[in-house]
């Protein structure tokens, strides 16, 4: 648009740059140089005043129709779908080339997963995913950690700023899981819960370590229950798993969430107790931690502890996985690397 002031020209060239609208937005309207405009307005003998006033205006309505314009243009935008594997707005030359999906598979740790899950849905358990992000009250207080408690350092992990938690272990989950089946104890049914998840550990990564790992965790509350529930419940999922008799051994332990605690250690299925590199020549593997449900942990969840008992566990299912298929190191598991994943698929 033409202004016959020169003045109003000069402001007017320069303020309807759409780079400066796009960058200063509707505080263009507030610039000193339309100010200068207005001050020079009032100086002016009465020829003049009104048409200079009336260009001023135009001007000012020019930029407001050009923010406008770009406001519209913004949320015209195509968009974004997040989940894409490639920007959608691209041109496609410009799209990385991907695999055709033929090329991909499942990940052996969750193929296993799924193996494992089937084996505790035919023994009667029902199944939870355990959370990636979770607080101080499920992943310590609820489990009989208390704030100070020594044993929290063994469970050394990543945190946000906000005091969240990247949880160590799936026994986060156990106050939601008692509670929630609270209603199952009062209909005379059991808990037999499963919880899968992801979890985290700050870690001096190794063959053996990893900073990510799996774990399953179990419950199960009824009255009357004792570690020779624990046992066979246990016994026959390892048997069923691998497919062989194994044999099993509880060494005591400490876990603030059970009372008694224990390790528990299985026969190398890979060697069947021949000694192999899987269980560094030992014959004999350590697989996760187990007990009897701390009275403190079932009563924080409201479950009369003189009436019910119960046992849970806790396994790294990487490591199962890895003596199934006979993988020497963690780490593979996270490396992507195709050459090992085709093996599994
Ligand atoms: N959460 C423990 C860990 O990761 C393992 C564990 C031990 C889980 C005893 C349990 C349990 O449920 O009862 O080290």
């Amino acid at each position: 648009m033409n202004y016959k002031f020169p003045q109003i020209q000069e402001v007017a060239s320069r303020l309807t740059d759409p780079e400066i609208i796009k960058h200063q937005g509707k505080t263009i309207l507030r610039s000193p140089e339309l100010g200068k405009l207005f001050a020079h307005l009032k100086e002016m003998d009465s020829k003049d005043r009104a048409e200079f006033g009336q260009e001023i205006n135009q001007l000012k309505t020019e930029l407001l129709n050009m923010i406008d314009n770009q406001e519209d243009e913004l949320t015209v935008l195509d968009p974004i779908d997040v989940t894409a594997p490639v920007d959608i707005n691209v041109s496609s030359e410009k799209h990385p080339k991907l695999l055709s999906s033929s090329n991909g598979s499942r990940h052996p740790l969750m193929t296993e997963m799924d193996n494992i899950l089937d084996i505790f849905y035919r023994m009667g358990f029902s199944s939870l995913e355990s959370r990636q992000i979770d607080d101080d009250f499920h992943m310590f207080e609820s489990l009989n950690f208390p704030k100070g408690h020594p044993a929290r350092d063994d469970y050394d992990t990543f945190m946000t700023t906000e005091g969240l938690i990247a949880p160590a272990h799936t026994s986060t989950m156990q106050n939601r899981v008692l509670i929630e089946g609270k209603k199952l104890l009062d209909s005379n049914l059991p808990i037999a819960t499963v919880l899968p998840g992801r979890v985290f550990r700050n870690e001096d990564v190794d063959a053996r370590h990893g900073h990510t790992f799996y774990q399953i965790e179990g419950i199960y509350v009824d009255k009357g229950i004792n570690t020779g529930n624990l046992i066979s419940t246990f016994k026959t999922f390892l048997e069923e798993y691998y497919k062989q008799d194994m044999e099993i051994i509880l060494q005591p332990f400490y876990f603030p969430f059970t009372e008694p605690s224990f390790e528990f250690v299985l026969s190398c299925p890979f060697c069947q107790k021949q000694g192999c590199n899987v269980c560094s020549y030992s014959g004999w593997i350590e697989l996760g931690g187990c007990g009897m449900i701390h009275p403190k942990v079932l009563k924080m969840a409201g479950i009369e502890s003189d009436i019910y008992t119960g046992f849970a566990w806790g396994f790294g299912v990487d490591r199962l996985v890895m003596m199934k298929h006979g993988i020497e190191d963690i780490r593979h598991f996270m490396a992507g690397k195709l050459e090992f994943l085709r093996q599994f698929s």
